[in-house]
């Protein structure tokens, strides 16, 4: 009997294909995480029905048709609603607070900068409601981004159970049972009135369009951990243009601009604002 043996991916595939997604997300793939990028590649292979990496890597440079496949397949989209209680609570007192007493009957505008699947677009989503729904005249708009186009299409659904929510329903009973809606056998969405105020659709950090709007609230959480800290700062020059000069920028908790260069400056830890504006004096 003829035992078929599993491909393996070797250094040379290793580093071929970490360049191609280096090359295509801006994400490094560092060397000891190769058997996670070849556990996940072995579907696409499988799926492909092609023998070996060098296959794949010769197919994916033949055409770009695989390239959306490879870059789903690559990304990490580990998220959940409330994630990092802390941010939540500053963005619903300090943050909302100020903002709504400096711009009375304007819209704020909010990003989610590397939104995944979109708890984190919704959790905002809620929150800026319960503030609405408190405050005469406020309104807000929320835009949340990917790289990944299977988490946009999954985010665009917004529908979410299990793990997903559990913290969001612990933590905050009332504000799940006030503004989500549905059930644990089909899932939850949040109440329709917000889903109206928030849209997913395609960015990569590293291609950036023309700024067609900017943001007075930017979320870029859990995304930079993938960046090189010279990839970090070209990101984080992307999103400053972004951030309305007085608005903050929120990274995630494992995540620092400490050591690196860019025009941020901290108001408390993850929570930066435009190096040179009043805002923030206040909170630091
Ligand atoms: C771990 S998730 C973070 C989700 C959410 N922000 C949170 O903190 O819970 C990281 C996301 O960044 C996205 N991503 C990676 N590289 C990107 C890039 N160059 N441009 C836009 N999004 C990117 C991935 O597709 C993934 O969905």
């Amino acid at each position: 009997m003829t035992l078929i043996s599993a491909p393996v991916l070797n250094d040379r595939c290793f580093a071929k294909l970490a360049t191609k997604v280096h090359a295509l997300t801006g994400i490094t793939i560092k060397p000891e995480r190769r058997a996670m990028l070849e556990g996940r590649l072995m579907k696409r292979l499988r799926t492909l029905k092609l023998p070996d990496f060098e296959s794949y890597i010769q197919y994916i440079n033949s055409t770009t048709d695989e390239h959306e496949a490879f870059v789903n397949t690559v990304t990490t989209n580990e998220t959940y609603f409330y994630r990092t209680p802390r941010i939540w609570e500053y963005i619903s007192t300090d943050f909302l607070n100020d903002w709504h007493t400096q711009n009375k009957g304007k819209t704020l505008n909010i990003w989610s900068a590397a939104s995944s699947t979109g708890e984190e677009a919704h959790t905002i989503g809620v929150l800026m409601q319960a503030f609405k729904d408190s405050h005469l005249g406020f309104d807000y708009r929320i835009t949340g981004t990917d790289i990944d186009s299977s988490v946009i299409q999954r985010a665009s659904t917004g529908l979410y159970n299990g793990r997903s929510i559990e913290r969001f329903r612990n933590e905050k009973p009332e504000l799940f049972a006030r503004y989500m809606v549905g059930d644990d056998t089909d899932g939850y969405k949040v109440a329709k009135h917000i889903k109206q105020n928030i849209q997913f659709k395609y960015f990569n950090l590293f291609k950036p369009t023309a700024v067609d709007l900017s943001y007075s609230l930017i979320l870029l959480r859990n995304v930079l951990i993938y960046f090189t800290r010279e990839d970090q700062e070209l990101v984080l020059r992307t999103v400053h243009k972004r951030l309305n000069t007085t608005g903050v920028l929120i990274i995630g908790e494992s995540e620092s601009l400490y050591n690196l260069s860019s025009d941020f400056v901290t108001i408390n830890p993850t929570i930066y604002k435009h190096k040179n504006t009043a805002l923030g004096a206040k909170a630091a």
